[in-house]
């Protein structure tokens, strides 16, 4: 990003109560204009709610927040008509067809009359429902429903975009196509906002993800980031003769700083003569020291590889601190 980075997006102790309950606590982020930014918890954790003071529908009871340096409180229309939110559960009224309800937002946002056609017609090509164009959503599945809802909130060409769970309840085959949409929109600089649980999602989409539970921020960072910042979690993985497995494992477990040995089935690898086992616990530093363990104990090694940690190892491990 270097010099010519934009921050879009910046709150400091953003905090939001309800009643006695604290949904967002003491929120401190910066977003840059280009960025993929997750927002990772389990229901409940104040995602929805971040997202919602953002775009200034609901006031913070405590800290700043600006977006394109607006205050959401305040100039909440002049924000939202720059960001585009697809909210958890979009509401698509059954009797429009995609056609009309595009048009619909179109005119909403403020599109120019003259835009509006070439506008709508690019949105029902990118998300493919050019065929079902002037078909009633009522007759779409939960997949085309989500692509037109996605291309709705897309209308006036957003430069911040809030995805919430854009994925859930999703089948596979969906999934991939709004995985699919987010990466083209970031090749085209816009700056997404991605709540999910999904760790997965968030690992393949993310430039940078902030781990959340209960209303207040575990980690941020990029997932290699988190997962150095963590000394559990660091996994190797070593190739070795088949019939050494039940060997090896227990030499290891016997050695820490080894936490756990275990093997991994892999039936292609034994096929071949070679398993693997997994060591967790083991920091790079120290593979020398294991390789050296291995050759003395005449364990052929066919493969030594350090793995990074998952987002998920990562999400799991701040849970417990
Ligand atoms: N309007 C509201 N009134 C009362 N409690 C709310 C309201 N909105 C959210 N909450 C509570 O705030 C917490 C965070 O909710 P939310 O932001 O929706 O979480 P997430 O989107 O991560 O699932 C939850 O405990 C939820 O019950
Ligand atoms: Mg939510």
């Amino acid at each position: 990003m270097g010099a010519t980075s934009t921050t879009v997006i910046v709150t400091e102790g953003l905090t939001r109560s309800f009643g006695s309950q604290v949904a967002v606590d003491a929120l401190t982020v910066t977003i840059e204009a280009g960025e993929v930014f997750g927002f990772l918890g389990h229901n409940g954790a104040g995602k929805t709610t971040t997202v919602r003071m953002l775009n200034g529908v609901l006031a913070p009871t405590a800290g700043r927040v600006r977006v394109f340096g607006l205050d959401p409180t305040t100039d909440g229309h002049r924000i939202r008509a720059r960001t585009g939110v697809l909210t958890e559960t979009p509401a698509l009224d059954s009797r429009l067809t995609a056609r009309m309800t595009l048009l619909h937002f179109a005119e909403i946002y403020g599109v120019p009359p003259r835009e509006r056609t070439r506008r709508v017609d690019e949105l029902l090509a990118l998300f493919e429902l050019e065929k079902r164009a002037d078909s009633k959503v009522g007759g779409f599945s939960k997949g085309m429903r989500q692509r037109l809802a996605l291309a709705r909130t897309l209308i006036h060409d957003p430069e911040i975009i809030f995805l919430d769970e854009p994925t859930s309840g999703l089948d596979p085959v969906a999934i991939r196509d709004v995985h699919h949409t987010i990466e083209q929109l970031t090749h085209r600089g816009r700056t997404v906002f991605l709540c999910t649980h999904n760790l997965a999602e968030a690992e393949r989409l993310c430039d940078r993800v902030a781990v959340l539970a209960h209303g207040r921020v575990l980690a941020i960072g990029t997932t290699q980031e988190l997962g150095s910042r963590l000394n559990r979690g660091h996994r190797i993985s070593l190739e070795i003769e088949a019939q050494d497995i039940a060997r090896a494992v227990k030499l290891f477990a016997a050695t820490p700083p080894v936490s756990l040995a275990e093997a991994v089935t892999d039936r292609t690898a034994v096929r071949n003569g070679s398993a693997t086992i997994v060591l967790h616990g083991v920091s790079r530093s120290e593979v020398p020291a294991m390789i050296q363990t291995a050759i003395q104990h005449d364990l052929k090694l066919y493969r030594v590889q350090p793995e990074e940690p998952s987002l998920e190892d990562v999400y799991f491990a701040l849970q417990e601190l």
